[in-house]
């Protein structure tokens, strides 16, 4: 069984006590961190690490797609830095077309000669023009071309079973079929391999505003209506809760008890602050409260797989946290139904404190989706035209991805309090775990935006990775200064033959040690 590390990091937590506020800079605070070798959690399934796409903003159209007759540099249209750059992260899987577009996006719109596709309003993001010149093929070609698996979206709003069974054998069967004809016609000869199907998306709201117990029984029937291709077979995801509004926990309940014909259980969660702000030029203030948000996650997750259990006490459904991040206001002079904002060191520690819980639930938790991967919401990376640049939240997922496969041990965390207000958090968050290549992984974050850490651990040997840090707690790239933070090499100072660190304020560190 596996321990709560974070209780155990609350309960052996040291009491600080701060009578001035918390940004008063004072000695580094002592942390230890002691890596359970022996308390092994289930493998990390690398699609934690998955991404998630809409029909929203700038996301698509030139974030991914600028076309093959673009002077952005391209490979079928297909911008080649992003390409290249999300090679190198290891994109694992890709969620399309939505997020809300996805309940109101028919299929039929995005196929055949571009040219001669219908133009939609997109009502859900801007009431702007969608072209449809991203559709199926675009979309499927694109994931194989990164290397991710497919995970798509089905319109279960405002479609009907028909619709979402005809769009499936369009894209899956190999048999000689009508549609399986057009596929053909349309370019694409062997079918792909969708290996995640979404059956709707947030069913209680812009999915079609349905009660849990009607949202349970149509998740059902749309489910009825989805073959899997002769020989393979691919993941059902009904739309459950999402964890920022009261009653995700009856919510699962209803959909755990009544319905059926899933084989995953989504969830959505996003960090955010009240009042909502923008992105940089923000204060202490801001920093605690989003990081807070952030931890939030741990006590939905936990509460959500424990109702799971009660009804799949074998763990037959997983949960895909298929939408998660930092939303912040819309960046200054930018259509606020673009989602569009900049991304800082404070984005970075909500990525990896995020990734590091996801590490603590891996019995349940087997996909997660950031939203979004490009110009959106809390992106990996943002365009300008031709311009291009990776965002820390980018690099956090370059330098968390030994962790992709690796198996996670169970860490506990004995360190003051970081506090700023009314918000006590943990100073220091860690996770660790062995990567694929036999190697042990150590991921330290600190949350302090002020305060060094001193860091002891129990591990042996030497250790040496990269680190993420700023000067402010806003530091991000910018198009005409893409490289103002990115990782800088990092390794321990041992103290007494175990590995120990000089853990910056406001950093996230990845380390192997050897
Ligand atoms: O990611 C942006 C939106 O957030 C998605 O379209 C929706 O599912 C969620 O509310």
């Amino acid at each position: 069984m596996r321990v709560n590390c974070r209780a155990i990091a609350g309960t052996l937590a040291m009491v600080v006590i701060f009578s001035s506020p918390a940004s008063a800079k004072r000695a580094p605070d002592k942390v230890t961190v002691t890596v359970d070798t022996s308390a092994q959690g289930a493998q990390i399934n690398r699609n934690i690490y998955g991404q998630f796409s809409e029909h929203l903003g700038r996301g698509i159209y030139e974030g991914i797609w600028v076309g093959e007759d673009s002077n952005i540099p391209n490979i079928r249209g297909y911008r080649k830095d992003v390409v290249d750059a999300l090679r190198k992260i290891r994109v694992p899987v890709l969620r399309w077309p939505g997020g809300c577009f996805a309940d109101q996006y028919d299929w039929r719109d995005g196929i055949g000669p571009r040219d001669k596709r219908p133009v939609r309003i997109n009502f859900n993001w801007g009431g702007v023009p969608e072209t449809n010149t991203f559709g199926t093929h675009e979309f499927l070609n694109f994931a194989e071309l990164i290397g991710a698996d497919a995970y798509i979206s089905g319109n279960m709003g405002s479609l009907t079973p028909h619709d979402m069974a005809q769009w499936l054998e369009y894209m899956t069967s190999a048999e000689k079929s009508s549609l399986t004809e057009e596929r053909r016609k349309n370019g694409r000869k062997e079918p792909w391999h969708v290996k995640f199907f979404g059956i709707g998306n947030e069913v209680w709201g812009c999915g079609g505003a349905m009660r849990a117990e009607y949202a349970a029984d149509t998740t059902s029937r749309y489910s009825a209506f989805l073959s899997d291709p002769p020989g393979e077979t691919f993941v059902r995801v009904a739309s459950g809760p999402t964890g920022n509004l009261p009653g995700y926990e009856s919510f699962t309940e209803t959909f755990m008890r009544d319905s059926g014909g899933f084989q995953a259980l989504s969830l959505h969660y996003y960090s955010r602050t009240s009042p909502s702000t923008r992105a940089t030029g923000f204060g202490e203030e801001k920093w605690a409260q989003l990081l807070r948000s952030a931890l939030n996650i741990e006590s939905i997750i936990s509460k959500v797989a424990a109702i799971m259990d009660k009804y799949d006490p074998d763990k037959k459904v997983a949960l895909f946290v298929d939408e998660w991040g930092a939303w912040h206001k819309e960046e200054l002079g930018t259509n606020p139904g673009f989602a569009y904002q900049q991304s800082t060191l404070l984005d970075a520690e909500v990525a990896a404190l995020t990734l590091n819980i996801f590490h603590r639930h891996t019995d349940r938790v087997k996909m997660a989706n950031i939203a979004q991967m490009i110009n959106v919401i809390q992106a990996m990376i943002l365009t300008r035209k031709e311009k291009m640049l990776l965002t820390p939240t980018y690099h956090v997922f370059d330098m968390y991805s030994p962790f992709q496969g690796a198996v996670p041990f169970d860490v506990r965390i004995s360190a003051p309090e970081y506090q700023y207000g009314d918000e006590h958090l943990p100073s220091v968050d860690a996770s660790a775990g062995i990567g694929k290549d036999g190697k042990l992984y150590l991921a330290l974050v600190n949350l302090d935006p002020v305060n060094s850490a001193s860091v002891s651990t129990n591990l042996s040997g030497i250790a040496h990775g990269t680190i993420l840090t700023g000067q402010a707690m806003d530091t991000h790239n910018t198009f005409e200064a893409p490289n103002i933070i990115h990782p800088m090499p990092f390794a321990s100072n041992n103290v007494g033959g175990k590995v120990a660190f000089d853990l910056p304020a406001k950093s996230v560190a990845v380390v192997v040690v050897e």
